[in-house]
């Protein structure tokens, strides 16, 4: 029953899912201030609230569990949720929900641009007209390839790298294989899609796009040691999350030529530093982490985010849950 309990919000997210919130009677409180809220900030105003909406930049460790254990459930505005210790959140019995979906049309066009700006090298030739390079007509300078034929690899096929998939397949007719820990079986026939090891991944792939969650498995999975097994003809795309691969074995491997290229939308860390060697890099292109960044996307993340604490208070559950063993 909703009976004022306290909502922690962390920043400013979209009203369409914090009008649903202040229709109910929760007593909000808003983080006005421009900047996030340190570790100890959060913790000390969680304490006195019963539940909380965060996102990726704010740390839900376990010295923040330990501190607040009491919190009733934990809304995040995200489809990732590793900034949040889920088997301690667990173990204290706290519910975490998650936004899934919200974002997968949003994320899969991100990727699917860096591709095409990877292969065509959209923003080290627009640099060049900041510059004053924009010269004379060259027919040998500055060159990209073309996309249609090629295999993409996507390591990671749920929602966003099946989208992924299907804009490659539908545009360029490309050939998908993945590698998932389990088969995606319902994806496998309308994508025409190959399951294959890591390492064939590794090795087959033109495009190889990133679409997994970053856990203990995954982080800096893409290392020297893969970088090394790619084609040198190869894209790198990671739309997903930063440390999954190992920056500087990438940039390594981009200057030893072992991969032809790079599409960043995470950096590990977040935000990238200005001088960093990825930005120059003509066959680079990078954003700052933008993959859910629609009105559309962001409007539906935040009613999410928010059902997830109404109906939690109304009925108990928690329609996107992470840990859902918290009620069973
Ligand atoms: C997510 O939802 O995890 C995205 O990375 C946020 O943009």
């Amino acid at each position: 029953m909703i009976n004022g309990q306290k909502i922690l919000i962390t920043r400013k997210y979209p009203a369409a899912g914090m009008d649903l919130l202040k229709k109910e009677p929760f007593q909000l409180t808003f983080w006005e201030k421009e900047r996030p809220m340190t570790p100890d900030e959060l913790a000390a105003q969680a304490k006195d609230h019963h539940a909380l909406v965060c996102t990726l930049t704010d740390r839900i460790d376990q010295p923040f569990l330990d501190r607040c254990s009491h919190l009733e459930i934990i809304s995040q505005f995200a489809v990732g949720y590793d900034n949040i210790d889920i088997p301690e959140a667990t173990r204290k019995g706290v519910p975490v929900g998650y936004t899934p979906d919200a974002m997968s049309e949003a994320t899969a066009d991100i990727a699917f641009g860096l591709m095409i700006a990877v292969a065509r090298k959209f923003f080290f030739l627009h640099k060049t007209i900041l510059t004053g390079e924009w010269g004379y007509f060259n027919p040998t300078g500055r060159l990209g390839f073309e996309l249609k034929d090629k295999t993409l690899g996507i390591l990671g096929l749920g929602r966003i790298g099946v989208k992924m998939a299907e804009r490659c397949k539908s545009a360029y007719g490309m050939t998908i294989i993945y590698h998932n820990r389990n088969r995606n079986l319902s994806a496998e026939k309308p994508l025409d899609a190959r399951w294959v090891s890591f390492d064939q991944l590794l090795e087959q792939s033109d495009i190889l796009s990133v679409h997994c969650s970053l856990t203990p498995e995954t982080r800096h999975i893409f290392d020297a040691r893969a970088f090394k097994k790619m084609k040198s003809s190869a894209v790198f795309i990671n739309t997903a999350r930063g440390p999954i691969h190992h920056e500087s074995d990438l940039i390594q491997a981009l200057n030893q030529k072992q991969i032809w290229g790079a599409g960043l939308d995470v950096t590990d860390p977040e935000p990238m530093a200005r001088d960093n060697p990825l930005l120059s890099m003509e066959n680079v292109c990078v954003l700052p982490h933008v993959g859910s960044g629609t009105m559309e996307a962001r409007d539906q993340m935040s009613v999410l985010a928010a059902r997830n604490i109404i109906e939690f208070y109304k009925t108990g559950r928690v329609p996107h849950i992470v840990n859902p063993e918290v009620l069973a």
